[in-house]
């Protein structure tokens, strides 16, 4: 009896684990794709490698070669979304990316949406950088960055871009990090022209961490980032037209704004507000160096501003703990040996 009862209790908690896991894994109403339903190998020789059910791709960065996917389609309007577990210890000068372009089109007019993941010595976390691009307004960043309130190398978290005619949100999991509210005076600098989906690994050695101090140390490769639970949702383009044509996206756009992910509620505004007071370290709209006038699409909270300096900095990080072993500084070998290039 006491046997029996312990089997279900154990069945029990196995059961709850197991559901748990999956309600994390899903998070949206969403359908997850395998890799060759939606997307195709864009660089990188032999360093991006697909699981035998074909549904996660590694993508590898070693001292040859990075690596990247991108989709196979164009998008007009669409919910990109996918789980990313990033690599571990020693990371500094690596870039992993989740975006959308159509630069490849559109090279000089280009409009993008990304995820930055910059890599950082060890015992420091990875940031994320958001930034928005739009008809080629590459002169104007919209970048802002946050620290992340779990370890991105511990387990795969869900990284979501919802893009629709009149608003942008980032998503970390189902937390909505950040909204772009279309606005007339952003003009062209909202995205407007189809774009793909890309994921890429590579050495941002110049410029990723503390600008550029600290490089990639190949000795520590390969350095792998895990991509799986792959969502494309929206209105499909063909790659072959010459002129990409947006007529039949009426249906799919309607769709994809009712969308659970497309409705910003109260409850999610206030949870994406209690997220920016946190995390996020940096914000172009607080930049008065850099811009004079606040760009259009910003929307100065006084409360939040006084915690920024001029340079659009946080003037007060948050502080978190570390273990012994992650607090360590990075040894004077450490300092002094040179990437391989
Ligand atoms: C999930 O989305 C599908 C369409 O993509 C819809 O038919 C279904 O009702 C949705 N389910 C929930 C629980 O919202
Ligand atoms: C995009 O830029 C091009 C070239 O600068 C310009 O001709 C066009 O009007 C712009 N489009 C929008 C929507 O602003």
């Amino acid at each position: 009896m006491a046997m029996a009862m312990a089997i279900s209790r154990f069945l029990t908690a196995l059961v709850f684990f197991l559901g748990a896991a999956t309600v994390t894994v899903s998070g949206f109403n969403v359908t997850t794709l395998a890799f060759d339903e939606g997307y195709s190998h864009l660089f990188g020789e032999g360093n991006l490698v697909r699981s035998s059910d074909g549904r996660t791709v590694r993508l590898l960065l070693n001292r040859y070669s990075g690596a990247g996917f991108i989709s196979s389609d164009l998008y007009h309007h669409g919910f990109f979304s996918a789980s990313i577990k990033l690599p571990s210890d020693y990371t500094a000068g690596i870039v992993v990316a989740f975006y959308t372009s159509n630069g490849d089109i559109f090279p000089k007019t280009h409009d993008e949406l990304d995820f930055e993941f910059l890599g950082n010595i060890r015992g420091e976390r990875w940031r994320i950088q958001t930034n928005v691009y739009g008809n080629g307004s590459t002169s104007r960043g919209r970048e802002e960055r946050y620290v992340l309130p779990f370890d991105p190398t511990k387990e795969a978290h869900r990284y979501s871009i919802l893009w629709t005619a009149t608003h942008i949100i980032f998503y970390i999991d189902k937390t909505p990090i950040r909204e772009v509210v279309r606005s007339d005076a952003m003009g062209g600098d909202y995205p407007s022209k189809p774009m793909s989906l890309y994921a890429t690994i590579w050495d941002g050695s110049t410029w990723a961490t503390s600008g550029g101090k600290y490089k990639v140390k190949y000795k520590y490769a390969p350095f792998v980032a895990e991509f799986s639970d792959l969502v494309l949702r929206g209105c499909r383009i063909d790659p072959i037209q010459p002129v990409p044509s947006t007529d039949h996206c009426m249906e799919a756009d309607g769709d994809l704004m009712a969308a659970d992910f497309a409705v910003m509620t109260p409850r999610k505004r206030a949870a994406m507000r209690r997220f920016r007071e946190r995390y996020m370290t940096y914000s172009v709209c607080y930049d008065a160096l850099r811009y004079s006038g606040a760009l259009p699409d910003c929307s100065i909270i006084a409360s939040e501003q006084e915690r920024f300096w001029a340079s659009g900095h946080i003037k007060f990080p948050a502080r978190r703990r570390r273990s012994r072993r992650q607090s360590r500084m990075p040894s004077a070998a450490d300092r002094m040996s040179q990437p391989i290039v």
